[in-house]
């Protein structure tokens, strides 16, 4: 899979960026990737079946010394061999109409996730996907939302923090919400 399209925007406070970026999370070189886990972290479809393909079994014989995780915790481990130094195995909520408290678990998983990387002291950069938008059904829109409010939130830091969207309506979202233009760069 080829990361196709880069964008960068600027948010309108500061130097720091939060990027766009479109493509697939295994390929970046950043220092941690988060992953859209199940609260066994047993492995799965999606991007979590994309990260265990590229990172190779030893990522789910780290996994296996966990005793799951709760949705909207997050449990950090080696890359393996991603490029990434770090795999940040985040769980969000099982989308069930928004009345059972998924908003605030969605807030938590990208919140935990912050606070995972923050621990393991060497992380500058740091790449999410929108986590429960696909099997987990949780509405793009209201998803994006909260995923970007907690990102600028840590955006002071971090060096990068990245958006690897992977479909057309997560892009278009994150990049309103950004406040960038929908551009098609060329391949990065
Ligand atoms: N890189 C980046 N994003 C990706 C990739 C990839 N390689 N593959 C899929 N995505 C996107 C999807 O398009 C979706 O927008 O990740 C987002 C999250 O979708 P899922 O991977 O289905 O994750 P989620 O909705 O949180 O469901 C989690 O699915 O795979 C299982 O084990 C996982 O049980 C867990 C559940």
């Amino acid at each position: 899979m080829t990361v196709f399209a880069l964008h960068a925007i600027g948010n309108p406070t500061g130097t720091r960026m939060i990027e766009i970026i479109r493509g697939d999370i295994t390929k970046l070189a950043v220092d941690a990737i988060v992953n859209a886990a199940n609260s066994a972290l047993a492995g799965g479809g999606g991007v979590d079946g994309a990260i265990h393909r590229a990172a190779g079994p030893d990522l789910m014989r780290e996994l296996s010394r966990y005793d799951g995780c709760p949705t909207g915790g997050a449990v950090l481990t080696k890359g393996y061999h991603l490029p990434a130094r770090y795999v940040i195995h985040a769980v969000g909520p099982v989308w069930h109409g928004g009345s059972r408290g998924e908003p605030e678990l969605l807030a938590k998983a990208y919140e935990s996730s912050f606070a995972r990387a923050r621990e393991a002291g060497d992380v500058r950069s740091i790449a999410f996907p929108a986590i429960s938008t696909g099997v987990y059904g949780y509405p793009k829109p209201a998803a994006a939302a909260i995923a970007v409010r907690v990102m600028r939130a840590h955006e002071d830091e971090f060096a990068r923090i990245v958006a690897c969207m992977f479909d057309a309506e997560n892009l278009s979202l994150y990049t309103h919400l950004l406040g960038g233009n929908k551009t098609e760069n060329d391949q990065i």
